[in-house]
């Protein structure tokens, strides 16, 4: 209990500090919201999206999954990128993974992890035809690096042909899309690819296979 007891002295704790200096902080936000960002992160606690950029509320638009997967099929992501592209116009949508990923690690091995299985199927398919690139890399350590970067090219390749960002596109240049790989040792964040605002762009991004 008194873990979770803590987050509830945080919040008012935090609420209080907001509105120190800005007493209508909160009040300011209430009757809409206008983020310049789309950022689609995995799941996993050591990756705080807005913890680690400074946004504050009302800037960041945020999806998290397993893996910061993009799939085709998932009316979750499909209903948060369209209303994050033609309602809020976001300038940016930017696909966030990780170091030490578990989706990552869990997909590279032969064990079964239950229905999670399913979720991980995609990144199945992308390390069998990215098997090249993958065998080239000299070490456990470095694959896994390697695959945290391919599996965010992927997504923001996934997200390049997405009708909601042809759409847009088509009307303009907004929103340009780009791939993270946040480093949880350090808490930095490596910029793997940047403002892709094409499918051209975006069709080159994965090694040919
Ligand atoms: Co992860």
């Amino acid at each position: 209990m008194k873990y979770y007891q803590k987050l509830i002295e945080n919040n008012a704790q935090w609420a209080a500090e907001m509105t120190a200096n800005d007493p209508d902080f909160f009040a300011k936000r209430e009757a809409k919201q206008t983020p310049h960002y789309l950022v689609i992160g995995c799941s996993d606690s050591r990756v705080p999206l807005e913890m680690m950029t400074g946004a504050l509320p009302g800037e960041m638009f945020v999806h998290r999954n397993i893996g910061n997967q993009v799939w085709e099929t998932d009316m979750n992501i499909l209903s948060v990128l369209q209303f994050a592209v033609h309602v809020l116009d976001v300038e940016h949508v930017i696909v966030c993974g990780h170091s030490n990923c578990g989706a990552l690690k869990a997909a590279q091995g032969p064990q079964s992890n239950g229905l999670v299985d399913h979720w991980l199927s995609d990144i199945r398919d992308l390390i069998r035809t990215q098997r090249p690139a993958l065998d080239a890399c000299p070490d456990a350590e470095a694959r896994l690096h390697r695959l945290s970067h391919l599996n965010v090219l992927q997504q923001v390749g996934i997200l390049s042909r997405m009708p909601t960002i042809l759409d847009a596109w088509s009307r303009g240049r907004r929103p340009m899309l780009h791939g993270w790989v946040y480093d949880i040792g350090t808490g930095l964040i490596e910029r793997v690819v940047e403002q892709v605002d094409s499918a051209e762009r975006a069709v080159a991004l994965l090694p040919a296979h």
